[in-house]
């Protein structure tokens, strides 16, 4: 198992926390999300599902509506973590990935469970081609 740095295992244990708040009774899959601020703040969030499946909201997106609502739209993300109650890997997915993008440092460590145990990735090698709206 990879040693991770204690600053990201403590946000790793955040994201365990809010876990635990997860309404998922359609995959029973818990999830947890927990982001670190530029400002230090941690902001956390967790998956709500809907019996109108396609309306399920994953954690990373419920801790990211959450810190733009709670601290405004100038918030940065300094790190991410990705916990889960049910030990299997969750890599965040393609839509938390793009929402994160326009937020997120692009050097910031994404923390979540793999196959293997726990994986630290820089955010742009997690999501290396976001897509950017540039119109001339
Ligand atoms: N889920 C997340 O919370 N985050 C992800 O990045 C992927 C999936 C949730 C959505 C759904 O409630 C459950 O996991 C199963 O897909």
């Amino acid at each position: 198992m990879i040693k991770v740095d204690p600053v990201l295992e403590a946000l790793l244990d955040e994201a365990r926390a809010a876990a635990r708040n997860s309404y998922s009774p359609y995959s029973g899959f818990k999830v947890g999300a927990a982001l670190r601020l530029t400002s230090g703040a941690v902001v956390t969030g967790t998956n709500v599902e809907n019996v109108s499946y396609g309306l399920t909201l994953c954690a990373e997106r419920a801790a990211l509506v959450r810190a733009v609502s709670e601290f405004g739209p100038g918030i940065r993300i300094a790190a991410v973590a990705v916990a889960n109650l049910n030990n299997a890997a969750s890599p965040p997915c393609g839509a938390c990935r793009q929402m994160l993008a326009e937020f997120v440092l692009h050097d910031a460590p994404v923390a979540f469970p793999a196959a293997d145990g726990i994986r630290v990735m820089p955010f742009t090698d997690v999501l290396p081609l976001a897509f950017d709206m540039k119109l001339k």
